[in-house]
């Protein structure tokens, strides 16, 4: 199996030396190496994301759904409310956590297919002055679509909200730079666009609002504490069993990533991909979702073929070493996605259009066509 190209947005393909840095040895995390490790990863994460300086790591062994919910957790203070952006599933997954932990919401629903309106979330910022954060997935995974981060933060950060952003399809491969955000409570993942393992995700928390907003805000997990994590982290230790070797990984992941030129080659790289595999798209008639300046560089939802499914699809290209990925709730039977995340040599891109093309021929005429 270890030339299938993954095509599913994480856990993406590693390269070797990510690999080979989870056999870097067995470590306690009590011991002075890993609070090194940890250290690393905590300033080289900032670094790397382009907010040093700005922000604070706070690490977290868990996939980037662990890192949603600390987050929601320590965004919203005692009798205040959350606004959560709902345009996909992974927004509509940051509405349920709030309600599962019984933090009162806005939500501004919007089609799955348009970025939300920043002059709706302007307009209920001023009129409801218990909204304490406003909540926002940046590349909506679920379709392949932005949502137009920059302008929230500028908004959010005229008020006491703090702005919660989910980057965890985002982080260090789409524009823009974090750096021009102004974000208090970023989400991010150790797989995805950093092109570690799963198994560790984490949270960039501002100085300026984020480290002081976790810290006000009541305790609502053991576990997912971001106040106790920071505290602990700060002074070198960790509260529970770290995923060390995701750890290793992803030290190594943040070593090829800057490396190879940091942030900006990252992005160049997969808007270059994204060209090669969507002018396949275009001459294949494959229908794109999402709107040209809407779109993510690393997820493309696609209309399937009339008369084919997913799963016949898959099947087939899986045989020619590809794996693609489902449409995502209702869009399960009518799309499906393609995305570029990970270590994968650019001649098997140019090779999926004829892939893709075989596949199609293959069943359109297994259905006597
Ligand atoms: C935008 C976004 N948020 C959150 C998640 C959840 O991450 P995980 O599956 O690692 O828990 C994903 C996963 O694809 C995602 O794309």
């Amino acid at each position: 199996m270890s030339d299938l190209v993954l095509l599913n947005p994480g856990p993406a393909c590693t390269s070797p030396g990510v690999r080979e840095a989870m056999l870097r040895g067995d470590l306690c995390h009590r011991e002075p190496e890993f609070a090194d490790l940890m250290g690393r990863l905590r300033t080289s994460l900032a670094r790397c994301l382009g907010v040093a300086g700005t922000h604070e790591t706070v690490l977290i062994t868990g996939s980037g759904t662990a890192a949603m919910e600390t987050a929601v957790i320590g965004s919203v203070r005692a009798g205040r409310k959350l606004l959560v952006v709902d345009n996909g599933v992974y927004g509509a997954r940051l509405l349920s956590m709030a309600e599962a932990h019984g933090v009162e919401t806005v939500v501004v629903e919007g089609p799955w297919t348009r970025p939300v309106d920043p002059g709706a979330i302007a307009d209920l910022l001023r009129s409801d002055g218990r909204i304490d954060a406003v909540a926002c997935v940046h590349h909506e995974t679920t379709t392949g679509l932005l949502n137009p981060i920059a302008e929230i933060g500028a908004i959010v950060r005229d008020h006491e909200a703090v702005f919660l952003v989910d980057a965890i399809s985002s982080t260090g491969i789409e524009s823009p730079d974090l750096a021009e955000v102004h974000a208090d409570i970023v989400c991010g993942t150790a797989n995805k666009g950093l092109h570690g393992v799963p198994g560790v995700s984490f949270l960039l928390l501002s100085t300026a609002k984020g480290t002081g907003r976790v810290a006000a805000a009541p305790r609502r997990s053991v576990y997912l504490d971001p106040a106790a994590q920071l505290r602990s982290q700060q002074a070198g230790d960790i509260p529970f069993t770290p995923a060390v070797q995701t750890c290793y990984a992803l030290d190594e992941a943040i070593a090829q990533y800057e490396g190879a030129g940091g942030y900006e080659a990252r992005l160049r790289l997969y808007r270059e991909r994204a060209a090669v595999v969507r002018a396949g798209f275009a001459r294949l008639d494959l229908p794109v979702l999402i709107e040209e300046p809407y779109r993510a560089n690393s997820v493309t939802a696609l209309g399937l073929p009339a008369g084919i499914t997913y799963r016949a699809l898959h099947d087939e290209l899986k045989q020619r070493g590809y794996v693609i990925y489902a449409g995502q709730g209702r869009l399960s039977e009518t799309h499906f996605r393609i995305a570029t995340m990970g270590e994968i040599p650019m001649p098997r891109l140019v090779e999926l259009e004829g892939a893709l093309e075989e596949s199609i021929r293959h069943l359109t005429k297994a259905r006597g066509e």
